[in-house]
């Protein structure tokens, strides 16, 4: 894909951007006016729990899904507005790493296939520059040379993990969308795929859309995070010291969710707590989204959609009737 210099150009810029899947129980508004920015070379990453929306907007983002509206604008080229033979040949400049790698390799085909496969389909290099990358990208990713000759069922969960990050990473994409990438994996191993995501990302330099439910997945990895419900963003806040800065009830909801190693710590935080379920995209409710859980709900929120607008810090915003724009970052309740 080619790659715009300016640096003013973000990665990726996703505007209105809204699916709707019609089905026979009705229109499921998965995605409903989600808009934001990946800037080159960062890492955003989408939380939310599961349902609200954010694995139709990755897969949106790489037009796996059409979007119903809204545009998606990858270097400075609106691939939402092209025709599918033009996506497919931008394919190489925006992958997608998915939640299960056992699922998402061809149980057939060796790691060396595998990995070399997105320069076959678009007829980059001979194969021997081929078999040359292959090696370059298993050593990336931390394995030996020999594991080209394997099949997936030879390999460990977190071995299958690096093979599909060594595959999204061979044509050398500007944008990598990682979608859960370790919630099937054991706990143990989690943090070293988190790691690899990392340092991978500062030596390579490519943007990165980083989705998990997992909210201390979320902080440890991006730069920014996105907050979902229900199909909206709710907030956009910067990781580091996310606990204080959470500004949005549900936000907190989720900051006060996630353990914390230090114990003095877990006893004395105030815990908020998410009753029922996250309502169905089938028949969203009117208003906030989230007012039906939200300890702080008002009359308001039950009528009107809240805006996302800017709080007090640079690039934080959040969509709530209580946190008042410009202002400090609680519920003013
Ligand atoms: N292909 C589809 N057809 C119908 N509904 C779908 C489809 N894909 C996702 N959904 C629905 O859209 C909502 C959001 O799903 P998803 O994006 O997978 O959420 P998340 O990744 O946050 O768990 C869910 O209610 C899900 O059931
Ligand atoms: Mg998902």
């Amino acid at each position: 894909m080619r790659t715009t210099e300016n640096p003013a150009v973000p990665a990726l810029q996703v505007t209105g951007l809204t699916k709707h899947f019609r089905t026979a129980a009705g229109v499921v508004r998965a995605v409903d006016d989600v808009s934001f920015t990946v800037g080159k070379g960062e890492i955003v990453g989408l939380v939310g729990e599961s349902g609200s929306g954010k694995s139709t907007v990755g897969r949106c983002v790489v037009m796996l899904n059409p979007p119903t509206g809204g545009s998606v604008v990858i270097d400075g080229t609106e691939v939402s507005a092209l025709r599918r033979g033009r996506i497919r040949r931008l394919r190489t400049g925006f992958t997608m790493v998915f939640q299960d790698p056992a699922t998402s390799l061809n149980p057939r085909m060796t790691v060396r296939d595998i990995v070399a496969e997105p320069l076959v389909i678009h007829r980059m290099g001979r194969a021997r520059e081929h078999d040359r990358r292959v090696s370059e990208l298993l050593d990336l990713v931390g394995l030996p040379d020999s594991t080209r000759t394997r099949f997936p069922h030879e390999l460990s969960g977190g071995q299958r993990q690096r093979v599909s990050i060594a595959r999204a990473l061979i044509a050398s994409p500007s944008l990598v969308v990682a979608d859960e990438p370790t919630s099937a994996l054991d706990v143990s191993i989690q943090a070293s795929i988190l790691n690899l995501i990392k340092d991978l990302q500062r030596d390579l330099g490519f943007a990165c859309l980083f989705i998990s439910h997992d909210l201390a997945a979320v902080e440890y990895v991006a730069d920014r995070v996105l907050v979902m419900y229900l199909g909206r963003v709710v907030e956009v806040v910067g990781s580091e010291g996310l606990n204080d800065r959470a500004a949005h009830p549900y936000t907190q909801a989720l900051v006060s969710a996630a353990p914390v190693p230090d114990p003095d710590e877990q006893r004395t935080r105030q815990r908020i707590t998410l009753t029922g379920d996250i309502p169905s995209p089938l028949a969203p409710p009117p208003g906030c989204h989230f007012h039906l859980r939200c300890p702080v709900a008002q009359d308001v929120c039950r009528v009107r959609p809240p805006e996302l607008l800017p709080s007090s810090e640079a690039g934080h915003l959040v969509a709530c009737h209580l946190v008042s724009p410009g202002a400090g970052n609680r519920p003013a309740v």
